[in-house]
């Protein structure tokens, strides 16, 4: 039995993990105290989490119907984020290790992205090449097997999250702007506009969204109040297929550089209806398995925590209590 804590950005997260069955799976999120400021805020995150995250376990263990005595391990995102969030979430998990005799168990969030492929009725297997698109991070790895992980390729510049939610907010949408750009380009055309592909040259498996970010923002200062309000959901598309199309084209050519027939995604931006329907697409026309974690398994949450911590030495008392948080991506 595994009790997870994800505290890595602005959502508060707890979930329970009996075997390999999820027993409870809680998310807090604390967007709409930083849409005012139109980005996380850091300090305002740890705050927040300060004031979650008991209520969030307590609400993952009724969930789950077990009390913390039941947990063997307490596993928690101790790196890549922000650090005073995490510390929350680390100096938490170290607590309720410490009461209950629990092992504690650190696990990498990018890892534990990966990890909610293996969550659910049909996990995937490994090996396969798996896609992680969030906020901070954009990058193809080959999983040769369960935590064996090579990195293919990864952005240059802004990751397909930030650059979603920094069109999003040229476009007048409020924070976070990913999911409200994919509403809003559902009723739009994303062939109207060009909107250009970075780094689209054969052979290349990293990505460039600087570009297309500046594309938008010429696009939207040269065209025009009311041309931009008649033609918002076109835009929205294109510019959002842009994204995608560069994550689309990157994973099927990793697929292929690995001689890989199968290909995961995890992520904030793989819950993106565009990407998922292109991704469908791309993946049966070129033979490829494709596995994707429900929506709510592919942006933060602590059950991918619990999944990847499944697969991963625990830390016995008294040892973790030197561990901090941050440290190498
Ligand atoms: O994985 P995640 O929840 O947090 C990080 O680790 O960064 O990813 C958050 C990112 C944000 O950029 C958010 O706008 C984006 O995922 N996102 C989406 C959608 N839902 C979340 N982007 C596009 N379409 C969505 N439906
Ligand atoms: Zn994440």
């Amino acid at each position: 039995m595994i009790l997870a804590i994800e505290t890595s950005c602005d959502d508060t997260c707890a979930a329970v993990l009996g075997g390999d069955r999820l027993l409870a799976n809680v998310v807090s999120s604390q967007a709409e105290f930083h849409a005012r400021y139109g980005g996380v805020v850091p300090e305002v995150a740890s705050r927040h989490h300060l004031l979650l995250v008991n209520q969030v376990v307590d609400a993952a263990l009724a969930d789950a119907g077990i009390g913390l005595g039941d947990c063997d391990r307490v596993a928690v995102t101790t790196h890549p984020g922000l650090i005073g969030a995490l510390l929350v979430g680390v100096a938490t998990a170290k607590s309720l290790a410490a009461g209950t005799g629990a092992e504690l168990v650190p696990v990498d969030h990018l890892h534990g992205h990966v990890a909610a492929n293996f969550l659910g009725e049909h996990p995937a297997a490994p090996p396969f090449v798996c896609l992680v698109a969030s906020g901070g991070h954009t990058s193809l790895l080959h999983a040769a097997d369960y935590a064996d992980y090579r990195l293919l390729g990864r952005t240059l510049d802004d990751a397909a999250g930030e650059a979603l939610d920094k069109g999003a907010r040229l476009l007048g949408l409020g924070y976070p702007g990913g999911a409200e750009l994919d509403r809003l380009a559902a009723g739009g055309d994303p062939g109207r506009y060009d909107f250009p592909v970075g780094l689209r040259e054969r052979g290349n498996l990293d990505f460039s969204f600087s570009g297309v970010k500046t594309a938008l923002h010429y696009h939207l200062r040269d065209a025009g109040r009311e041309a931009i309000e008649r033609n918002l959901a076109d835009i929205a598309a294109s510019y959002q297929a842009a994204v995608v199309e560069a994550l689309v084209e990157k994973t099927i050519a990793a697929a292929g550089a690995a001689k890989c027939d199968r290909v995961c995604i995890s992520g904030g931006v793989s819950a993106n209806s565009f990407l998922r329907r292109r991704l469908r697409e791309e993946c049966r026309r070129a033979g490829i398995d494709l596995h994707m974690p429900p929506p709510e398994l592919c942006t933060d949450n602590a059950a991918m925590i619990a999944s990847a911590a499944r697969l991963l030495p625990g830390i016995p008392y008294p040892r973790y209590l030197e561990l901090g948080a941050g440290g190498a991506v």
